[in-house]
Order: C-alpha cells, then structure tokens, then sequence
C-alpha cells in the first residue's frame, strides 16, 4: 500500500550543484522514480537523461562516459547526443532513429543545476527566477549548502509553509510567527509572516518571506536582525520520498570571516528546525480531511495550489494514508520528546493530590 495518494509532481527540481560534475563527468542518479543518468559535456554543458539505453536496458551511469558532447553506453558502445539521439553505432553504418533516450530540459540558474520533469513529457510551464541574491557576489555571502533525505512526500514536506501552530509543538519555539498572508497564483504560492526574535537588546521584529515556485524550487527571504535568503529545493526521489537541498547566503556584513560565522549560525539553526520535522515527516499519514481549528492555517487553499502540479490520475478514497508498517509490533518511539509523557503525569498528579484533599 502506497502511504501517499499523490503522484510525482511536475516542476523544475535541482539535480546537483555545479561543482558536483566535472566536464566529462557521468554520474547515476534517480528521481521521480527514473533511472537516470547525469552527464556534463566537454563544452561544460549539463545533461540529464534516461539511463536506461534503449538497445538492450545498459545502465548509461555505470560505466557510461561521454566522448566530446555525446554519451556511450558501456554495453554495446552505442553513442546518444544531448537531445537523446542515437548518434552512433560503432559496428553498423546507419544509426537507429527509434533509439532515443528521454531528456530532461536542465538548465543552470542561481548557482544550481536543474531539471524540468513531467511525467506526459510537457514543455516546461515556466521559467525559474534569477535571483539578484545569488548573482550578487559583493553583496552577499559565498552560498552554504547543506542536503537531507526526506522520507515523505513532496507535499506533506511542502505542507509545513502553511503551519505555524506546529512550531511550538516540533520546533519548542516560544514565540511563533504570525501569518500576515498566503496567496496562490499560478504556480506560485506565497507566505508572509512576522516574528519576534529576542535579541540582547531587546525584541525585534523580523519578517519571513516564502516564495514557492511550483514543488521544487522555494525561495525564503529573512529580514530582520540579519537578512539572508535560502533556497529550498525539495526533489522528489519516488512519490514518498525527497532529496532537500539548501542553499543560503547571508547579506554581507563586509568581511567573509562575519559572514560564514553567521552564515554558519543560521544553517545549524534552519538544520535543526528540519532534524525535529523529520521523526513526524517519517510516522504522519496523510488525512484526506483534516480536522481543523478555526485558527489553523490555510492548508485547503494550499492543497488546492498542491493539486494542479499532479498530472496524473490519482484517488482520495481513503480517509488515512497510513505510514509504512514498521516492522515489529513494537516499534522503537522516535521523535522529539520535548513534551514528554512525564509533563502529562505531573498533570495527573496535581488532579490526584487535588482529589485526596478534597478540593
Ligand atoms: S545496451 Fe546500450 S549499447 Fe547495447
Ligand atoms: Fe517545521
């Protein structure tokens, strides 16, 4: 039984940094539940395509190497181009026209490398911004990047943006930020809050700024005592699973020492937030109506926006999509015990000493 109704959603999604790949470099990866192989040319440009080669199912990323601007399969030598096509045979005389590989629209924008997915093979729906951060290099810091593996859907990750009440509960934060808006259009969906930050001087305010563009690619502005921006790029790995990674630069403080020591600061601090999310990320099942309080946050509206990324068919007919099954039937308790069975017993205690003195 799948623990999420959802599909692969389509969307541009980062597939690597740059320095990941050297030109010439082949590499295996898998998202949106593909084989896929990684490639960058001689020129420098970056490809991604199927990796299973049409001839006879050779994995291109085992063993596979490019030769100028094309990849050969290590079975058979069969050579394929940038756009997928079979460009050489090496005991033949013709190529095979049928013989394409399906390639991925990537492109290098903001410091990452990414692709366009589409589970029909749609043209990309629109573009991703070029953020002024991220081509500021006086301006701002060198990026600090950081990669976490999720174990849950795309959108119970996503889902997050719209929860502020779990931030005292995951995040033991005492002051929780205050929702100012969410709006949707299109494929973008934007969040605005404030927040008070304590500070040895006092409390100040600070806003944060979310920005999603489609699935894959979020851009979460901090302003305040310091201004950074961090982009979160979720990829779905199968449906149930995703690779996060971040990129982050802070507003330069004018020398790079300050600036990786705050930078530094502030990626534990986000790292952290994501380490508490995990243990629910991993247990939740996803409830098809939830129940909600009159002042939790917009998650309908958000599960609107969600739906229009899937492509492909899906259901809603079970109330709960349960987690995986573990596998005892006392599985190990896993999480944040911040508020712990024993705050509760101490509640119990009180209502019992009350009873004995009759009260
Ligand atoms: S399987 Fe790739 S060349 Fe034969
Ligand atoms: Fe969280």
């Amino acid at each position: 039984m799948s623990r999420t109704p959802f599909p692969v959603p389509f969307g541009w999604y980062q597939i690597c940094w740059p320095d990941e790949l050297e030109p010439g470099g082949v590499a295996p990866v898998y998202y949106w539940e593909r084989d896929l192989v990684m490639w960058r040319d001689d020129e420098g440009a970056y490809h991604l395509q199927d990796a299973i080669c049409p001839h006879l199912g050779g994995h291109l990323g085992h063993g596979g190497h490019v030769e100028n601007c094309e990849i050969m399969c290590p079975f058979h030598g069969w050579k394929f181009d940038g756009t997928g096509a079979n460009s050489e045979i090496p005991y033949s005389e013709r190529v095979n026209r049928a013989a394409k590989l399906r390639t991925y629209p990537t492109i290098e924008r903001n410091g990452l490398i990414m692709s366009w997915y589409h589970p029909f093979e749609a043209e990309p729906m629109w573009e991703v911004l070029d953020l002024e951060e991220f081509s500021d290099d006086e301006g701002w810091s060198e990026t600090i990047t950081r990669t976490i593996q999720i174990p849950a859907a795309w959108q119970e990750i996503a889902e997050n943006s719209v929860d502020i009440a779990h931030f005292r509960y995951v995040h033991n934060t005492d002051v929780v930020p205050e929702a100012r808006a969410y709006e949707t259009e299109g494929h973008h969906a934007l969040v605005r809050t404030v927040q008070k930050f304590v500070t040895p001087q006092g409390m100040v305010d600070g806003e944060i700024n979310i920005d999603n563009y489609g699935p894959g690619f979020s851009v979460i502005r901090f302003h305040g005592i310091i201004d950074t921006v961090l982009l979160g790029c979720n990829t779905p790995v199968t449906s149930d699973q995703c690779e996060q990674r971040f990129s982050f630069r802070v507003k330069s403080f004018g020398d790079a020492a300050t600036n990786s020591s705050v930078g530094e600061a502030f990626v534990a601090e986000v790292t952290q937030q994501i380490i508490e999310d995990l243990p629910i990320w991993k247990h939740k099942g996803h409830v098809t109506r939830p129940a909600l309080a009159d002042t939790d946050g917009p998650y309908l509206k958000f599960r609107k926006w969600a739906s229009q990324f899937y492509a492909e068919d899906f259901d809603l007919d079970q109330a709960v999509y349960p987690p995986d099954p573990p596998t005892s039937s006392r599985p190990e308790p896993e999480g944040f015990q911040k508020h712990t069975a024993s705050s509760r017993i101490k509640g119990e205690d009180t209502i019992r000493a009350d009873m004995m003195s009759g009260a």
